[in-house]
């Protein structure tokens, strides 16, 4: 982890303590925001200003510099961002770059100018060189070169975490970053074609269980092996960082466990209730062999995560059938 050097510490300031205090939290009906605000109203703060994407689109400067000297928010944890698998990635390069980059310099240059007293920044796993030692420490970013299927998203991604680092050390001005590793759990995205592996692999096992099909067909052998954690702990996490953590480094937040991605097909057809066969087809591509984080930074701060896998599967599953069209 790096050490802060920017001049003057950062004191720590209470992000719990008082439940009235203006927390903005962008991209609060996706994956990520979503959870952070179900927890935040948990916990009982009554403040928070959230837009959707039609009534603020943060990639319009002007928008959000007005929107941003109109509501004054105390605390801002961004959450909105362009995401996508490797088919949008190569499909729209221009898109992942340039979005991202317009909403974070947006929003942590109009978070910093109107008085914003800390920002959360996320990152991702995936932004991580594409050989990076295993598990991945933080200072493993920029060592090397990157995934070149995801390259324009990691490149965005990157310089939103430089910009929390610069506008700390110019400003003494507390934006710190976070890098969740693959996350999972209601309000994903189960699309057909460009889901991630656990809510496609979810969303297989349950349409294979409607039609009563005799199998599921997999790619790959199920020997890579990967980390997963479910949304609620990232936004405990999140949270725990609002509150804990004043630094200049990026911190990973993962689950700390791997599982291979035969005993994840496995889990998911157990909760799902698929009773066919599962059937791997080895001719596929695998893909990296392993990707898990190091997290021990985090865990020496003192957090921890506290849904485990079967029961975040469980969890989702049940989202799915609340909320997903069949
Ligand atoms: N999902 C993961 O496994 C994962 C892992 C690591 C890190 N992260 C990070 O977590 C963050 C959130 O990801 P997520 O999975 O929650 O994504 P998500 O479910 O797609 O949510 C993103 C949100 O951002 C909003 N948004 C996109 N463009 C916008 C714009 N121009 N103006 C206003 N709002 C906009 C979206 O609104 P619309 O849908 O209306 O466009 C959506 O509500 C990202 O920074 C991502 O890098 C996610």
């Amino acid at each position: 982890m790096e050490e802060d050097t920017s001049n003057g510490k950062i004191p720590l300031c209470s992000f719990l303590t008082d439940k009235t205090s203006k927390i903005c939290v962008l991209g609060h009906r996706g994956l990520v925001g979503s959870a952070i605000v179900r927890k935040l109203q948990h916990l009982g703060f009554t403040n928070l200003l959230l837009r959707t994407h039609c009534e603020l689109d943060l990639t319009r400067q002007n928008d959000v510099e007005s929107f941003f000297a109109a509501e004054k928010p105390r605390f801002v944890i961004l959450a909105a961002a362009k995401v996508g698998g490797i088919h949008a990635n190569s499909n729209y390069p221009a898109d992942f770059i340039a979005i991202n980059l317009q909403i974070q310099t947006n929003v942590i240059d109009s978070s910093y100018r109107h008085g914003v007293q800390k920002l959360l920044f996320l990152g991702s796993s995936c932004i991580y060189p594409k050989l990076a030692p295993q598990p991945i420490p933080e200072d493993a970013l920029l060592t090397s070169p990157l995934e070149p299927t995801n390259e324009w998203y990691a490149v965005a991604k990157i310089a939103g975490i430089k910009m929390c680092q610069a506008y700390r050390i110019q400003y003494g001005w507390d934006a710190i970053s976070a890098m969740p590793t693959n996350l999972y759990g209601p309000n994903d995205n189960f699309h057909p074609e460009n889901s991630h592996v656990l809510p496609a692999l979810m969303r297989r096992f349950h349409e294979a269980k409607v039609k009563k099909a005799k199998e599921v067909v997999v790619w790959g052998t199920g020997s890579p092996l990967r980390e997963f954690l479910h949304v609620d702990d990232l936004a405990d996490a999140a949270i725990f960082l609002m509150e804990s953590y004043s630094g200049l480094g990026q911190l990973n937040v993962g689950s700390g466990k791997e599982v291979s991605i035969k005993e994840l097909a496995e889990l998911v057809k157990d909760v799902v209730g698929f009773e066919g066969e599962l059937v791997w087809d080895p001719s596929k591509p695998d893909g990296t062999p392993r990707k898990l984080m190091d997290c021990s930074n985090l865990a020496e701060l003192g957090w921890s995560p506290k849904i485990s896998l079967k029961d975040g599967l469980a969890d989702t599953y049940k989202w799915y059938l609340e909320n997903v069209k069949q």
